[in-house]
């Protein structure tokens, strides 16, 4: 049987830190879905379409580096269904400090709950990206200033591209 993993997330926008978990995921299991869980009560900076536009670009950077099993889907709705959408077993979370690590610990036991089968993976932050978070992002594209290394590779032009247009 495949080894499939969704790697769950706002993705608003997709960082180089989230760019890195799914990397490594991929280097792990057979198949990795980025799945952009979308709130609809909760309205970002990008849509669910922009967000996808933006991993797909990222997507498409790991593919010149010959790594082809990411692929991404939009879902509403809780992450462990989104594991089921995906037939996928296992659900990788990035984990930047100890604050990320009590939130996933009690993540890891809610989805446990809702379906046994459905087991959860941690992979720690690379050191050098433990400040980035999609807010940092924003706040780049707001401010002008601040570390471009926190772009997920590929995706800065899409993103600067999307904001452009709504001008
Ligand atoms: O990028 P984020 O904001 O850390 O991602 C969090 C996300 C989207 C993975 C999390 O909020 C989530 O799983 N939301 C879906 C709802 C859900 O499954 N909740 C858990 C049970 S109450």
């Amino acid at each position: 049987m495949s080894k499939n993993a969704i790697v769950p997330g706002s993705f608003d926008p997709l960082t180089a830190g989230h760019f890195d978990v799914i990397r490594r995921a991929a280097a792990i299991f057979d198949r990795v879905t980025a799945a952009i869980l979308v709130n609809s009560e909760k309205s970002g900076l990008f849509s669910a379409d922009e967000r996808f536009a933006i991993v797909n670009a990222a997507i498409e950077e790991l593919k010149k580096e010959g790594i082809t099993n990411v692929d991404a889907k939009v879902f509403a709705g809780l992450t462990v269904d989104a594991a089921r959408e995906s037939d996928a077993a296992f659900i990788v979370k990035g984990v930047r400090d100890a604050t990320d690590f009590d939130y996933e610990f009690g993540m890891a036991e809610i989805t446990r709950r809702f379906d046994p089968e459905v087991e959860t993976v941690l992979i720690p932050s690379r050191p050098d990206l433990m400040h980035v978070s999609s807010t940092y992002v924003r706040e780049i594209l707001k401010y002008g200033k601040g570390d471009e290394r926190a772009f997920a590779p590929g995706t800065a032009t899409v993103i600067r591209s999307i904001l452009n247009s709504r001008k």
